[in-house]
């Protein structure tokens, strides 16, 4: 099992990114991510056991909160385009290490893969990110690019 904790968005806020994901492909081309398959990973477990990460997600005590998503950015390294909060709320960052995220929480959705470095990123729309619940997701890698299973969700207070 590949195993990640994220929070998906609401499907208007999924649909709004998706069209942002079209017009940044047009500058920078790449693979797009699905518009149901959009997410951001609070942590990531990677091969570990479901049992353990249902007790570390049900322990979990951190308030709702909101994802702000107020930059766009190129990642050389994996040469990905990627929205996210210029600066991760505090509760985010919680969350994340409550669930077990070691390293420091780069929050950040990905939306396209193999791009270019891009000249101008196109104006991200004002967008509105509740997070009131995170999910227990197992990815599978296939050619089409990964394919996600929940296996729980959980609320937060
Ligand atoms: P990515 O979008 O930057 O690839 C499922 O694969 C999710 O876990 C994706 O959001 C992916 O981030 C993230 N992920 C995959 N491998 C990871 C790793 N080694 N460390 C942190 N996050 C990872």
């Amino acid at each position: 099992m590949r195993l990640f904790f994220a929070s998906w968005p609401p499907p208007a806020v999924a649909k709004a990114l998706a069209q942002w994901a079209h017009e940044a492909q047009r500058v920078c081309g790449g693979r797009i991510a699905h518009e149901d398959a959009i997410h951001l990973t609070l942590a990531f477990l990677g091969e570990a056991d479901p049992q353990a990460a249902l007790v570390a997600g049900r322990a979990v005590r951190v308030r709702a909160t909101s994802l702000p998503i107020d930059v766009a950015r190129y990642w050389k390294h994996n040469r990905i385009v990627w929205v996210g909060p210029g600066k991760v709320p505090p509760e985010l960052a919680e969350l994340a290490r409550s669930l077990g995220e070691t390293r420091e929480f780069a929050g950040h959705v990905t939306l396209l893969r193999k791009a270019h470095p891009p000249t101008q990123l196109p104006p991200l729309p004002p967008l509105e990110w509740p997070v009131r619940e995170f999910l227990l997701v197992n990815s599978t890698l296939g050619p089409e690019g990964p394919s996600y299973e929940v296996l729980e969700r959980f609320a937060l207070s």
